[in-house]
């Protein structure tokens, strides 16, 4: 079995319902258990979140893109968006989260060691830094990410996928 599809979303956040909604559409349509679903979701919505939040839509593509691959074994979520210099920033800290989660033998460790920081923080801070890091423990994933042609950010996340996530 080797399908995908393809979404693409204002970057809104009224959009992102929308697509949690289709994309889940899509992966019971391919059989997959509803706590996969419910997990890969979440994925989905981190990510395009993250999108909207970091990514530049002044200019070129103003849309993000959300990729769905599915082959026997694994899963994979890409999510793209536009960057320009301003995102460096950005890209820096989306590297390094990447790299510390890695850093980690078992991604457990680091939301715990995650949620204890946010923890210590105030209130109402947006970017709390714990969406990535939540998709790598509770959605089983590995992360990574490149800057491709037309300086779109590609965000890919893939998982296994066992007996147990098959509905
Ligand atoms: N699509 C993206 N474009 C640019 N930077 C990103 C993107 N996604 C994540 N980042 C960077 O990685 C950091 C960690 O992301 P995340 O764990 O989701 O935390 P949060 O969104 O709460 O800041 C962000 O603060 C941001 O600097
Ligand atoms: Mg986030």
């Amino acid at each position: 079995m080797n399908k995908s599809a393809e979404f693409k979303l204002r970057p809104d956040w009224d959009e992102i319902e929308k697509i949690r909604f289709e994309s889940a559409g899509y992966l019971q349509t391919h059989g997959l258990s509803d706590e996969r679903i419910h997990s890969l979701s979440m994925i989905i919505s981190e990510l395009i979140e993250n999108s909207i939040k970091y990514g530049n839509f002044k200019i070129k593509e103003k849309k993000v893109t959300v990729f769905i691959g599915l082959n026997n074994d694994t899963i994979t979520i890409e999510v793209l968006n536009p960057v320009d210099k301003g995102a460096y920033k950005h890209l820096a800290r989306l590297d390094k989260t990447i790299q510390w989660i890695r850093s980690y033998q078992d991604p457990f460790e680091a939301y715990i060691e995650r949620l204890k920081e946010v923890a210590k923080k105030p209130l109402h801070d947006e970017e709390s830094g714990i969406g990535l890091v939540r998709i790598a423990y509770e959605g089983k994933a590995l992360l990574d990410f490149f800057v491709g042609e037309k300086n779109m950010l590609n965000v890919s996340v893939v998982s296994n996928l066992e007996k147990e996530d098959r509905g």
